[in-house]
């Protein structure tokens, strides 16, 4: 069996993907690609040097690692079409949100099956992609993912129960840092701020954030540490946010994206629903 991935599916996180690896070094030519209209594939072989086969039969042949990277949605009659071409000795990586491994292994009887969230920012090779086991994976077939994954970003792997909550987390969390800048913004200006200063100003607070955040070993209390001396401004700012609920909050807001994440599983047993 080859080193080639072959993407089933040639949407956003598979361009996301191919250009990351292929920044990363790895020849195009080992990226085979295969969408339902031809279409997403034949952009990404243009942009990337991808490879670009109009039969998943054809496509998947001889690869190593199967990536599925279609919608919750389309992953059925996917999994149809894909069904009989691959073998015991690939592995298959799953991307499909909501969908349970037992889903894709039921679909799919032989190989190994992998879960991998992964976020866009594997692009520019700053990507977290978090891996949980599925059905027939060990150790070796969670080494060979992590291989992939590791050359554009962080790797964590976690029991698939969990990946509802890492989906929410990671796939909701710059959306609710943005709506805490557009509020920290909003904020400035009810204290009469003009509304480009305030804009600058909650922007760059985010930036430098994450910046020292970036560095190895410096944690979110370590920041707080920095900018709150006892008595001062900042200590009044969070003792306030506290005294409003704002942890609270935050924690209703994911508990209602990882329940809509659950809602919406396609599992082995369930009859497929959803979209991601
Ligand atoms: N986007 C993200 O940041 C992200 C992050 C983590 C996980 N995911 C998950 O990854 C999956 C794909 O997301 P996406 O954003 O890349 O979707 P997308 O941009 O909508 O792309 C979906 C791709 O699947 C292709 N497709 C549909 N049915 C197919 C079939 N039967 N055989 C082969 N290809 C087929 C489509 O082909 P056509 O274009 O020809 O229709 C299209 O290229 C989803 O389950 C999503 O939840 C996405």
């Amino acid at each position: 069996m080859s080193e080639d991935i072959v993407f089933i599916g040639c949407g956003r996180i598979t361009r996301a993907l191919v250009q990351g690896l292929v920044a990363a070094g790895r020849p195009p030519h080992t990226l085979r690609g295969v969408s339902r209209t031809g279409a997403g594939a034949r952009v990404l072989g243009a942009e990337f040097g991808m490879r670009v086969v109009a039969r998943a039969e054809d496509a998947i042949s001889g690869a190593g690692v199967v990536m599925l990277a279609v919608h919750p949605h389309e992953a059925v009659s996917a999994l149809k079409d894909i069904a009989g071409a691959v073998s015991t000795d690939q592995l298959v990586v799953s991307l499909v949100a909501s969908c349970h491994t037992d889903a894709v292994a039921e679909a799919l009887p032989g190989p190994a099956v992998v879960r991998a969230v992964p976020n866009v920012a594997v692009a520019v090779r700053t990507g977290v992609t978090v891996l949980s086991a599925g059905p027939g994976a060990g150790s070796d077939e969670l080494a060979l993912a992590e291989a992939v994954f590791s050359a554009v970003g962080q790797v964590a792997t976690v029991p698939e129960g969990m990946l509802e909550t890492v989906s929410a987390l990671s796939g909701a969390g710059p959306a609710l840092t943005a709506y805490f800048v557009k509020a920290l913004s909003a904020a400035g200006v009810a204290q009469g701020l003009p509304i480009a200063t305030a804009e600058v100003l909650a922007a760059q607070a985010i930036r430098s954030t994450a910046a020292l955040l970036a560095e190895e070993g410096t944690t979110p209390d370590d920041v707080i540490d920095a900018v709150a001396s006892p008595g001062g401004m900042t200590e009044a700012a969070l003792f306030a946010l506290g005294e409003r609920g704002v942890p609270g909050a935050v924690g209703h807001a994911l508990d209602a994206a990882v329940r809509l994440s659950f809602g919406r599983r396609i599992t082995a047993a369930a009859h497929p629903v959803g979209g991601s």
